[in-house]
């Protein structure tokens, strides 16, 4: 049951700023707690595959199985098979490379999730400067 208060998100793309948010979320994971803020991370993924679980991952364990693995890869999911699980409303966060010729494969990643009624958050710029207004 998602709780009035949570916040589903996904991280796509987990090198230096998806590790980077993770660590944030978790340092703040307290502070967020008291100011009734309920971020659940539902997946995490890189180029070779996801880790996901409707009921919350453990970030840590995804920073450690990226740091011993090379890869969260876990589930024989991939990122499209991710979000399909996921709902209206729910975020998908795009941290994948930046193609500024083609904008994939972030822009691909953004188009899905915008059709399914999700909010994307993204710092990948490449996306946006090819496609700002179909996005
Ligand atoms: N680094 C910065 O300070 C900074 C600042 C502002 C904006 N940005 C932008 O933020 C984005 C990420 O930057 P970064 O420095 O974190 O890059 P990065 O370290 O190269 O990380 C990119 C991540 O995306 C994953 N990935 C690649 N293809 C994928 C796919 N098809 N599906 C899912 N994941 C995929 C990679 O997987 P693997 O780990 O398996 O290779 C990696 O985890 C870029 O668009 C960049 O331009 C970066």
């Amino acid at each position: 049951m998602v709780r009035l208060n949570e916040v589903r998100i996904a991280l796509i793309g987990f090198g230096n700023v998806g590790q980077g948010l993770a660590n944030v979320l978790i340092k703040k994971r307290e502070s967020l707690k008291q100011n009734d803020i309920n971020i659940k991370v539902v997946g995490v993924a890189d180029s070779k595959g996801v880790m996901f679980d409707e009921n919350g991952i453990e970030l840590e364990e995804a920073l450690r199985l990226k740091k011993t693995k090379g890869t969260v890869a876990h589930n024989g999911m991939d990122v499209f098979d991710m979000i399909d699980q996921m709902g209206e409303g729910e975020i998908v966060v795009d941290m994948t490379p930046t193609n500024i010729e083609t904008g994939e494969p972030g822009m691909g990643i953004m188009r899905v999730a915008l059709d399914r009624g999700m909010h994307v958050v993204t710092s990948n710029k490449g996306p946006l400067a090819l496609n700002f207004q179909k996005l």
